[in-house]
């Protein structure tokens, strides 16, 4: 059975007094039954990689409490695709604080209950547009969107504990900046919080998706976020969207504040980084593995992402943006709030 609540946020508090990495992605796979066009994992062979089994996940887990305990966000590929997945979380929710990234698209109202059950964080549904047309077309996969919805209900109506946080992740991209402010609506109608990240190009090679630099994608996001309460990226975060869209945000954390685990153990500072792992979790103990990654040069002057694990990570570490941070970490607010706070519109339940 998953620890108490309050003992892992403890023991979450410890490990970023420590100065240890707080976030883990965990990549469970790299195949995936999408064919996105802004992620390229799909049609480089990825899927090939060996994955881990329950038993190394269980033994990666317990040496990775030795930092504490860590958000870890199982992500991949698509992490719903190994029938294992509902013993992997329940596996690592004895020490951590586990999160699933998904397409939604293998989510059923069972699988949602076993997952919650087995001590689920939260789950992040990955949807990029207010309509279905667009957001398969993104997807490559007819059907991509109603699933998806149909995941939030599921998640949301398989909530168990007060902190699990079902939320609607979106990637700005390039024409997608207009229905923001119904995407946040609609995951509000399905009891989901909303969070977005800026389109990167690392996993393309390409800008096509990139969202303009109009020099104003900061403050119209900051003003939703101050009018819908289910908007929960860090105003912190949103606040370096112009920098992301114009060069960049300088002082990347990877190795320090979060690190990626790659489906074979290997250990790097970032997804984006898998192909120059710094140690692993089976060779290395949980002290090397921190020494090495903190050793790594390559976050150095890398400002090639504003991905959501590498912003509101560090935000933690800026005085206003661990302000803005401690609700979400303090309370079990994992229900999403309905309404609009200061807006003249309402949203209704739905
Ligand atoms: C690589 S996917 C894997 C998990 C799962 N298959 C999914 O679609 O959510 C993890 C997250 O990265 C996002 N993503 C994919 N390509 C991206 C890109 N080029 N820039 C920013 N985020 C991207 C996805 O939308 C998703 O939220």
């Amino acid at each position: 059975m998953p620890r108490a609540t309050p003992h892992k946020k403890m023991q979450l508090f410890r490990t970023w007094l420590t100065r240890c990495p707080i976030w883990c992605a965990w990549q469970v796979n790299y195949r995936c039954n999408f064919q996105c066009r802004f992620c390229n994992y799909w049609h480089d062979a990825m899927g090939d990689q060996p994955e881990l089994s329950v038993g190394q996940f269980r033994r990666g887990g317990k040496k990775l409490a030795r930092l504490g305990s860590v958000l870890i966000s199982l992500a991949g590929g698509e992490p719903l695709m190994r029938p294992d997945i509902v013993e992997i979380v329940a596996t690592l929710a004895e020490w951590h604080l586990p999160f699933v990234t998904t397409n939604g698209w293998f989510s059923t109202p069972e699988l949602a209950e076993e997952l919650c059950e087995a001590g689920l964080w939260g789950v992040s549904v990955s949807l990029d547009y207010d309509n279905a047309a667009q957001h398969d077309a993104q997807r490559g996969r007819p059907g991509a969107f109603e699933r998806a919805l149909a995941a939030l209900e599921h998640f949301n109506r398989a909530r168990k504990y007060d902190y699990q946080r079902v939320n609607w992740m979106c990637v700005l991209v390039d024409d997608n900046l207009d229905q923001i402010e119904r995407m946040i609506q609609m995951a509000a109608e399905r009891g989901a919080y909303f969070m977005v990240q800026p389109y990167s190009s690392q996993k393309t090679g390409s800008d096509r998706f990139k969202c303009a630099n109009s020099g104003t994608v900061s403050r119209h996001l900051m003003d939703l976020r101050r009018r819908y309460p289910n908007f929960l990226s860090n105003p912190y975060f949103l606040s370096k969207f112009d920098q992301a869209l114009n060069g960049g945000v300088p002082g990347c954390m990877a190795g320090r504040g979060f690190f990626n685990i790659d489906s074979t153990g290997d250990i790097a500072v970032c997804v984006e980084h898998r192909h120059s792992p710094v140690a692993n979790l089976f060779e290395h103990s949980a002290q090397e593995i921190v020494k090495r990654l903190r050793a790594d040069p390559a976050p150095r002057g890398c400002m090639a992402c504003w991905y959501n694990c590498r912003g509101e990570i560090e935000a933690l570490y800026n005085p206003v943006g661990l302000l803005k941070s401690m609700p979400t970490f303090l309370l079990d607010r994992g229900k999403a709030p309905r309404c609009v706070r200061g807006a003249s519109q309402s949203v209704t339940a739905g």
